[in-house]
């Protein structure tokens, strides 16, 4: 656990940090996002000590950092940042090793490590004798965490560790970043300018402006009842929909009034249970519960779809959203594992889902 209390900072007319009083929980990720020079490095770096306060003090786990060695505390605390800092003359492989071999770790514990790092973040063996310049960016930031993971820190801090990467690549890497989280529940404080990654990585995410903490919550509340129009304006117009990026397909697969067939029905029996339940959309599924086809009225008539999309139940409901739009689909099924039917989602849905908020 990581307390601020009373921490404050100012560089000659600058206040960088105005009475902070904030905790970041074990095993969470929190993120700090706000205007640029609103303090957010300088929070992040009051906890390494690569700052210091004016006055306040800071403690992990109860134990004031300015006691502690800053050198020391630097190698006990993963640090992660944009222009990631790998060393160009280094290979990757050493570039990971730095702290390890700094900690005097025995050479094949160090080789160990690194091989297991590699394969953490997605990269295979054979990117550990190149150079940092052989790299795409995205892959240099996999890099990056890697180092910082090296040696095994319980605390991890992060500055804008992947905003130099494209969308694409940044929406793997935030995948790949979270499963590495699921796993390691380290206790991660989180820069991003981007409120869509601060929603998407955050278990909680402070606001931050002029050196104040604005607000400091789960991302759910935050897009829901942002405390100020400052938060909300930081949130942007599309607060609404962002919020539907937290909700999984899982959560609002639904069964209600689905019409599902087996493979041996004929289509007037289909037509007839279609009728009968006032829908257009019958869903073939397979004795092992597996979505196999479709049928859909199309006028009066009913017309077989031996390949229907479906929707992955790890979706979020914004990108399922956005599917409905692109495809015009007003009813798509959602799908576990193998295919597995779970049910359906419905524009409608969705719609009043977002207009609740
Ligand atoms: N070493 C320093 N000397 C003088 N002023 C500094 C120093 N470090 C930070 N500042 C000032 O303190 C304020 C907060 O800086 P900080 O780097 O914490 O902002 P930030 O929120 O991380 O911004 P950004 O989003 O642009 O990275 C800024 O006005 C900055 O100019
Ligand atoms: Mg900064």
């Amino acid at each position: 656990m990581i307390e601020f209390k009373k921490v404050s900072k100012s560089f000659g007319q600058t206040v960088a940090a105005d009475g902070i009083d904030i905790t970041f929980a074990d095993g969470e990720i929190s993120v700090l996002i706000g205007p640029s020079g609103c303090g957010k490095t300088t929070l992040m770096k009051m906890i390494n000590r690569l700052v210091d306060p004016d006055s306040g003090d800071i403690q992990i786990d109860g134990r004031s950092v300015l006691s502690l060695d800053p050198v020391e505390l630097r190698r006990s605390i993963g640090y992660a940042i944009q222009e990631v800092g790998l060393f160009p003359h280094y290979s990757i492989f050493d570039n990971i090793a730095l702290v390890p071999r700094l900690l005097k770790w025995p050479s094949m514990r160090v080789k160990d490590r690194v091989m297991e790092l590699l394969d953490l973040v997605t990269l295979d063996e054979s990117y550990a004798d190149r150079y940092p310049a052989q790299l795409s960016g995205g892959e240099r930031q996999r890099v990056g965490l890697a180092r910082s993971l090296a040696a095994d820190p319980g605390i991890l801090l992060m500055d804008e560790p992947f905003g130099a990467i494209d969308p694409i690549n940044r929406s793997t890497i935030h995948n790949t970043f979270l499963s590495i989280q699921e796993e390691l529940k380290k206790t991660i404080v989180f820069v991003t300018h981007d409120m869509s990654e601060a929603v998407k990585l955050g278990d909680r995410v402070a606001i931050l402006r002029e050196g104040q903490i604005l607000q400091f919550d789960t991302p759910e509340q935050i897009l829901s009842n942002p405390e100020s129009d400052f938060v909300a304006d930081l949130l942007g117009k599309d607060r609404r929909i962002q919020i539907l990026s937290l909700k999984r397909n899982s959560e609002y697969a639904s069964m209600d009034d689905v019409v599902t067939v087996s493979a041996d029905e004929d289509s007037l029996a289909v037509a007839s249970a279609l009728e009968q339940a006032g829908q257009a959309i019958a869903f073939v599924v397979g004795p092992d519960g597996k979505l196999q086809s479709r049928y859909y009225l199309d006028g009066q008539r009913v017309k077989f779809d031996g390949r229907p999309l479906h929707l992955d139940r790890k979706m979020d409901l914004r990108e399922t959203l956005s599917v409905m739009l692109e495809t015009g689909e007003r009813m798509l099924p959602v799908t576990g594992k193998q295919r597995t039917f779970l049910g359906v989602i419905r524009l409608e849905r969705l719609v009043e889902e977002v207009a609740r908020l």
